[in-house]
């Protein structure tokens, strides 16, 4: 179906027409002055020069052929020459009877369905979840939802690191503590142990122990980079060890996106790319696209009109091996190979631009991606604390996503004991509920590109624009239904009425904007913009619900026809939460 202003606007082009005007001219938008109006047309104040007339003049003719307008209670033509208009209530109401109606709320399936990749998580193997893959998880879920909201094919790749000298680190040190393991042993033959022969959390203290000893201790650096390399190249022992390492991994990291509601169509790694490394660079070579530069192989990708300095993009260091950006093309052509997108997305920290821009450059100017694949960087900005610097613990080291929202829901569980008498398992689902929507709805509320301050006190309030607030909002209109259902046996289908009060009618209005909200959310990649529609409708919907008398009503069509638009609210609520990625609870 149309949008609301679609079709608010065919009746105002069709006036301007009859008035022998060019119904171009009739471009209707929202009134930014609500007070004066609610619908506006400049297009009288466009055409004067066209018609040679006063723009006045033009306005007054058209508002004349509206004057029996079905849209619209009121036209006024107001000097210099625009049109002020206010919406019919029945004609607000039959734009949400037909939009209830349809499966998902307005939003027409795209005339040509994309395949769009989104690269989002990037987290590496063996290396815990911290604040810092708080944000790619959030706004990388939330731009999938909506793009398959949208009704494209969508795929969400982790892309986890799981290929570079860490890798060879944690070799190098597990060599050094177990040397008797089977993975070790130049003329082992038999199968590998099933088991891995270390937990998470040997695992996630082997690693930063690993690492820091290379920074300090140069043999044990050529150990472990030449264990990166023997495993790159394929020695079965390491192979084997590495595959137990990102099991391990890999088990712990689910179940952390688990608890934040993230979840990946595909688990793959920059390890994937590997197998298309050399077909990849003999292309380069080949087409003399690549050249040897201080013994690294490079792409050159500066162009003429460069306002910055673009480095030339490396393809092999010097030493032969692969880097980030290596695996970055390679996984290009992969994703090209498997699903020959419409885009890639990547939403990764905005201090990787540099390497993206060049990635995308070098992947165009080879030809390793079609011309109609769009690569796409969404740049995150860094999530502050509350003193303006990046995020970290009280004694200034990084703090675990578990143990964030851990303390986080903490804090939800001892506010909501506080007033009620609730079943602690119920308080612990809904605790965790609003843990999430606070922390989700605290980082989506924003712009991605814009740095924020994590401000748990602000974030976890129950009024403002928080998470919180709207979850309640949503609960109260939970209760509202279970209370009427309670009394009445069943929840009414139909029904619904005119507004009757300005209140409700604001609350329509914005739902009847659902569909051309998507629509922009979708195009621009931008959650955020489903946290000011749903921040605007709670607060419209709290304004009707505080001067209405909802279960107290006497009339029982006017109840009906409120409860009507409880559950449609509600529909819509839910629906932006789960483009968001949280849910409400029933109580709270
Ligand atoms: N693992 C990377 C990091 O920690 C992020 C990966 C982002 N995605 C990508 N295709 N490079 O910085």
């Amino acid at each position: 179906m149309k949008n609301f202003l679609e079709v608010i606007a065919e009746d105002v082009q069709k006036a301007f027409a009859e008035a022998g005007y060019d119904a171009a001219l009739g471009r209707v938008t929202f009134s930014n002055r609500p007070d004066l109006c609610e619908v506006q047309c400049n297009g009288a104040m466009a055409g004067a020069k066209q018609y040679k007339k006063a723009p006045l003049v033009i306005a007054n003719d058209v508002a004349e052929r509206l004057a029996g307008s079905k849209t619209f209670s009121k036209v006024e033509a107001v000097a210099p020459g625009f049109l002020n208009m206010d919406l019919e209530p029945a004609f607000v109401l039959s734009y949400i009877e037909k939009m209830m109606g349809e499966e998902k709320f307005g939003v027409n399936a795209p005339e040509k369905q994309q395949t769009i990749v989104i690269d989002y998580g990037g987290p590496n193997v063996a290396k815990p979840l911290h604040v810092g893959h708080l944000r790619p998880a959030i706004i990388g879920e939330s731009i999938k939802r909506i793009a398959r909201y949208a009704g494209h094919k969508v795929i969400g790749d982790v892309h986890l690191g799981d290929w570079g000298m860490p890798m060879g680190q944690i070799i190098t040190e597990l060599k050094v503590r177990k040397p008797d393991l089977p993975y070790f042993q130049e003329d082992f033959s038999g199968e590998y142990p099933e088991e891995a022969p270390f937990t998470i959390s040997e695992l996630e203290e082997i690693y930063p122990f690993a690492s820091k000893k290379c920074k300090e201790d140069d043999d044990y650096k050529k150990l472990a980079l030449q264990a990166t390399a023997d495993l790159q190249n394929g020695k079965p022992g390491y192979r084997a060890l590495w595959k137990q390492i990102l099991n391990v991994s890999v088990t712990d990291l689910k179940k952390n996106y688990e608890k934040l509601d993230v979840c990946f169509d595909l688990w793959m790694g920059e390890s994937d790319a590997d197998p298309y490394i050399p077909p990849m660079v003999e292309k380069m070579k080949a087409d003399g696209h690549a050249h040897i530069s201080e013994g690294a192989l490079v792409v050159d990708v500066k162009k003429e009109d460069d306002k910055k300095e673009i480095p030339p993009c490396m393809i092999l260091k010097s030493d032969g091996a692969a880097n980030y950006e290596t695996t970055d093309l390679a996984t290009i052509m992969q994703r090209e190979k498997d699903f020959a997108p419409d885009a890639i997305i990547y939403v990764v920290d905005k201090r990787q631009e540099l390497h993206f821009d060049q990635v995308f450059r070098c992947a165009r100017k080879t030809g390793i991606v079609r011309d109609t694949t769009d690569l796409q960087f969404i740049g995150f900005g860094t999530m502050n604390g509350p003193d303006g610097k990046p995020f970290k613990t009280r004694d200034g080291g990084v703090l675990r996503l578990e143990h964030l929202l851990g303390q986080i829901k903490d804090k939800m569980y001892a506010r909501i004991m506080e007033n009620k008498e609730l079943d602690p398992a119920e308080a612990e689902d809904t605790a965790a509920k609003i843990a999430l929507a606070a922390v989700k709805y605290g980082d989506l509320s924003n712009q991605a590109s814009k740095d924020y301050i994590f401000d748990v006190d602000r974030f976890t309030s129950f009024e403002g624009d928080t998470g919180p607030y709207l979850l309640y909002t949503m609960v109260r209109i939970k209760s509202i239904l279970a209370k009427y259902q309670e009394a009445n046996g069943a929840l009414p289908i139909e029904g619904r009425m005119i507004p009757d009060s300005k209140a409700q009618k604001e609350v329509l209005k914005d739902m009847a904007g659902f569909p051309a909200m998507i629509a922009d959310a979708f195009a621009e990649r931008a959650p955020h913009k489903v946290c000011a529609y749903m921040y605007q409708m709670a607060n419209d919907f709290n304004s009707f619900y505080h001067g209405t008398k909802i279960l107290g009503e006497e009339d029982a069509v006017k109840q009906k026809g409120y409860i009507m638009l409880l559950r449609d609210a509600l529909k819509i609520f839910e629906t932006c939460t789960g483009l968001l990625g949280f849910t409400a609870p029933e109580r709270m």
